[in-house]
């Protein structure tokens, strides 16, 4: 059996937007990512990460969709860029999905969830960044 010692992803007050629906989803994505990197490590059964994926996979799909119309509704100049890394990201984690469907219980390959947690530090705290300056530019009016 391997056993994963991953440590979970940490919130911080440095990660906010200032956006409070867009927030509150990172918040949530954090927690559900950090139960889903839990499965992984306890080596829960498929169900059990199959159930933690689908609810990261929702909140993700909502998430990206909220995000894209406020950036859409701000003007914001690189939204087809933002939106394409949605879309890459979006293919990733469902591919995982797609790795779980096997019947068999699945050995969790510590790379896949070394992956996901690349994946969700890399939206949330990493190409999430580029729009906060956009968005609290002085002249934004919000
Ligand atoms: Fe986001
Ligand atoms: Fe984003």
């Amino acid at each position: 059996m391997i056993l994963l010692t991953l440590e979970p992803i940490v919130w911080t007050p440095a990660h906010l937007v200032g956006i409070e629906a867009i927030d509150d989803d990172h918040r949530k994505l954090v927690l559900l990512f950090n139960e889903l990197l839990a499965a992984c490590s306890a080596g829960a059964g498929n169900r059990i990460i199959e159930k933690a994926l689908d609810a990261t996979v929702a909140l993700t799909r909502e998430h990206f969709a909220r995000e894209e119309h406020l950036l859409e509704t701000a003007g914001y100049p690189r939204l087809a860029a933002h939106r394409q890394e949605h879309r890459v990201l979006l293919k990733q984690l469902l591919s995982f999905g797609g790795q779980l469907t096997g019947g068999a219980p699945m050995n969790i390959d510590p790379n896949v969830v070394g992956f996901l947690r690349e994946w969700a530090v890399r939206h949330i705290f990493g190409h999430d960044g580029d729009y906060i300056a956009f968005l609290r530019r002085p002249d934004a009016g919000a």
